[in-house]
């Protein structure tokens, strides 16, 4: 849901990417990506397995450099340190899980606190069980990580992004290996947070979970930005069905990182 403040003609999107192109040796992985996303709006980054969007991620945290193009969050230059994009108010998950698994769900949430050493343990505390209840993994709090079946992992890594309370949240395929009823749960998890006023990019191959909460969706293939608009504008774009939609279905499958194209979350 977008929330548009009545200055928000005035005030620089959240996220800005401009004119963004990244190589890996001979290899162009993003060519002059454009994009961005406002406060309270929630923007879905989709396209086949390599498009790019993983290593825009990267590029917005400092972790690829950048050959051309500008990234500022909240109009400044985007932080490249850990600690910079915390205090920028950036915060992401990653592909695959990341967790500790030998941790208990709350040390896994407190290590974005504990590493800044911005608040005060009781504030940490409070935070991150603040967090916890609101995903549902209080009663987990104490297990280590690792014991946990996998949607309840995929909270853990989700709770630990959203414990910053974060001004930018940067979600990579959050619906990956989830079934419908877990899907449901993380797309009222997702509008709350941009309720909140928080803006989400998130990446996605559930094409059902996009067009649900998306409020605008950008398309990549082959690190180009190939469609940019409303749910329903991209999904009838002729190149995107060509270049991702409109896979055979004997190719549309669980949206693994694996997977080549979209999956409807049918039989998921
Ligand atoms: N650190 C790196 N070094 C070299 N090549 C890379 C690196 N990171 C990504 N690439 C390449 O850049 C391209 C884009 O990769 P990226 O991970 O961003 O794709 P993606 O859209 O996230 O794909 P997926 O849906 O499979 O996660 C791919 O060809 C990938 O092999
Ligand atoms: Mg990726």
């Amino acid at each position: 849901m977008t929330m548009t403040p009545d200055n928000a003609e005035d005030s620089p999107p959240r996220l800005e990417v401009s004119g963004l192109t990244v190589t890996f040796g001979g290899l162009t992985a993003l060519d002059d990506v454009s994009f961005t996303v406002g406060d309270g709006e929630t923007v879905a980054l989709i396209g086949p397995n390599g498009a790019g969007k993983t290593t825009v991620f990267n590029a917005v945290c400092g972790l690829v450099r950048t050959r051309r193009g500008e990234i500022r969050v909240g109009g400044a230059p985007a932080p490249s340190s850990a600690t910079g994009l915390l205090g920028a108010g950036v915060s992401r998950t990653l592909q695959g899980l990341g967790l500790f698994d030998r941790l208990t769900v709350l040390e896994n949430v407190l290590v974005p606190l504990t590493s800044t050493g911005r608040r005060t343990a009781a504030d940490d505390l409070a935070a991150a069980h603040e967090v916890l209840a609101a995903l549902g993994l209080n009663a987990a709090a104490a297990a280590p990580a690792g014991t946990l079946p996998y949607p309840e992992r995929k909270r853990v890594a989700l709770a630990r992004a959203l414990v910053t309370r974060p001004r930018l949240v940067l979600l990579d395929e959050p619906a990956g290996g989830l079934g419908a009823a877990d899907i449901d749960q993380l797309a009222q998890t997702v509008r709350t947070v941009s309720d909140g006023g928080c803006a989400v990019l998130l990446v996605e191959h559930h094409v059902d979970f996009v067009m649900d909460v998306a409020d605008r969706v950008v398309v990549l293939d082959f690190g180009h930005v190939i469609a940019c608009g409303t749910p329903e504008t991209v999904r009838r774009d002729p190149a995107v069905e060509q270049a991702y939609l409109g896979v055979p279905a004997s190719r549309v499958s669980t949206g693994s990182t694996s997977d080549k194209g979209a999956t409807t979350g049918e039989g998921s």
